[in-house]
């Protein structure tokens, strides 16, 4: 459909029928589990329990912040589109649960409230988007309260070289092996870090570094759909991508997890 087209019908209707939802998508709502696992199982480790304080930066339509909500978390999910956080709320109520949802980048609505300070700062799969990642990050860093955690995702190089290799395009390949951001394809910006680049990231803004997971490592490598699976093998697939820690960057995301 024509951009322009969808412009109207977001605006008139409140309606796009190509927008990705990644909340309503199951293929998503499977590897959200993966994140929210990895998410839970730290937080509970440093004592933040329901009705505890997350904060998610670009939390689209809920995929993340709904459940966390339905958990009991006290959640603030922050999106640059209105349209997104239309479908975030709407799902929220769908869900029973009461979330806030603030529109604009997250930079500017937590320098609008220097005072915010959360248990847990959620971030997934925005900062490889984003030409000035290393700038939000210390922003999040800042609304994380002593003693939270900040829980960021980033995209391995192994993605990016595996995704050019598939079609053949060895010029991607080779670039993405010689820059670690810049232009990908047909994506204006993407940025890759290796483990040791992130561990320094987080550690020179102070924070302590926990833990780094794959997130969806076998569904993308194998090409495998969990939405077609029964839900014992979808069972099983989460158990084994929760089980999975060699050879971290070989996946779609890795999860970072610190401690400020
Ligand atoms: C791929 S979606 C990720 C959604 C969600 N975190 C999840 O994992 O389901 C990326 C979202 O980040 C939002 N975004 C990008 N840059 C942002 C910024 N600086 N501040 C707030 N939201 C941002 C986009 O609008 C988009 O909805």
């Amino acid at each position: 459909m024509q951009k322009v087209v969808r412009k109207v019908l977001r605006a008139v209707a409140d309606y796009d029928p190509d927008y990705y939802d990644m909340y309503a998508d199951p293929n998503e709502a499977f590897f959200a589990q993966l994140y929210l696992a990895r998410i839970r199982s730290h937080a509970d480790a440093a004592d933040i329990r329901p009705p505890a304080k997350v904060l998610e930066a670009g939390c689209q339509a809920g995929r993340l912040a709904v459940p966390l909500a339905k958990i009991g978390f006290e959640v603030t999910g922050v999106d640059t589109s209105g349209f997104a956080l239309r479908r975030a709320r709407e799902h929220a109520k769908q869900a029973g649960v009461a979330a806030t949802f603030v529109q604009g980048k997250v930079q500017d609505v937590l320098s609008d409230h220097p005072d915010w300070r959360f248990d847990a700062v959620v971030c997934a799969e925005v900062l490889y988007l984003c030409s000035d990642y290393r700038e939000i990050l210390r922003t999040l860093v800042g609304a994380v309260r002593h003693g939270g955690l900040l829980c960021v995702s980033h995209r391995p190089k192994f993605y990016y070289l595996l995704e050019a290799l598939r079609r053949y395009d060895l010029r991607s390949a080779l670039e993405v092996q010689q820059r670690s951001e810049g232009p990908f394809r047909d994506t204006a910006y993407y940025n890759w870090q290796t483990e040791d680049e992130l561990r320094r990231l987080y550690e020179s803004l102070g924070l302590t570094w926990q833990a780094l997971y794959p997130i969806d490592r076998f569904a993308w490598l194998g090409g495998l759909n969990p939405a077609q699976m029964t839900s014992e093998q979808r069972d099983q697939l989460r158990e084994l991508e929760l089980a999975s820690t060699e050879a971290t960057s070989m996946a779609r995301y890795v999860l970072v997890i610190a401690a400020r």
